[in-house]
């Protein structure tokens, strides 16, 4: 790799440009295993200050900082440049979200549609007089579900969430089958009807992106494959 990488960045801000447009900045290497999230503060502190991009943990912990780079989602502060293996990288903002300015998109309806499914423990028994007790083999089965740092990579790379503005998307999905499937949870009758809508599981067209966007490696898909069984066999 050769010591300078070409960012192409989308730039906008709404209250000042008519359009949105891509600038090129020259990003020096410094050090081998550089991070994307590098580069961009490079950029920022040395180059222009008006750059616009989210970031907090800067370790892949906050879910902040996901974006599209060469037309993969991805955090940035996760990323080694190496690892693209291109000395041009075309970075955008994450797509079917809307633009606030450059690298920042609203979140605000992917969160929506994450409260929707009631994202927490259900319960109609009366409260145990200790914990709720949960066997090892019952809490492994939560493994793989409940690491979602809510990046938005995932329902950002759904085209049935670009399509269709109130479909809950694979994020809420995998959100949903993590209370779900979890021993210590009552909330079933509460939550099944909402995934069962139009906009719900049944709209996934089972592509797989979600999957392959998710920089925990976590498997949406395989959760709405778990509530779509979950439903037939409850005869919704
Ligand atoms: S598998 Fe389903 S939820 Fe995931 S990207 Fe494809 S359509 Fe969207
Ligand atoms: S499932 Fe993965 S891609 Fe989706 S919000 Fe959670 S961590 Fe991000
Ligand atoms: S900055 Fe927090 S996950 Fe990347």
């Amino acid at each position: 790799m050769s010591k300078y990488v070409t960012f192409e960045i989308f730039r906008y801000d709404p209250e000042k440009d008519k359009e949105p447009y891509y600038k090129s900045y020259k990003v020096e290497i410094r050090r081998p295993g550089m991070l994307i999230l590098e580069g961009l503060n490079q950029i920022k502190w040395e180059q222009d200050p008006t750059l616009a991009f989210r970031r907090s943990c800067r370790e892949g912990v906050c879910g902040s900082d996901g974006i599209n780079v060469n037309g993969v989602n991805m955090l940035s502060c996760i990323t080694k440049i190496e690892d693209l293996g291109s000395d041009h990288l075309v970075i955008q903002p994450l797509p079917g979200m809307p633009v606030m300015r450059d690298l920042v998109v609203d979140v605000t309806d992917f969160f929506n549609k994450f409260i929707t499914v009631k994202p927490y423990l259900i319960r109609k028994s009366p409260t145990p007089d200790k914990e709720y007790y949960q066997s090892p083999e019952d809490r492994k089965k939560l493994d793989g579900l409940y690491e979602c740092i809510l990046c938005g990579c995932c329902s950002s790379s759904c085209p049935s969430y670009w399509a269709d503005k109130d479909y809950l998307g694979p994020n809420a999905f995998l959100r949903a089958w993590r209370y779900l499937a979890d021993s210590r949870d009552e909330g079933a009758d509460e939550r099944l009807p909402i995934l069962n809508d139009k906009h719900g599981v049944w709209r996934c067209h089972t592509i797989y992106n979600c999957v392959e966007a998710c920089p925990k490696e976590l498997n949406p898909t395989k959760a709405i494959v778990e509530i779509r069984r979950m439903l037939m066999n409850r005869n919704y």
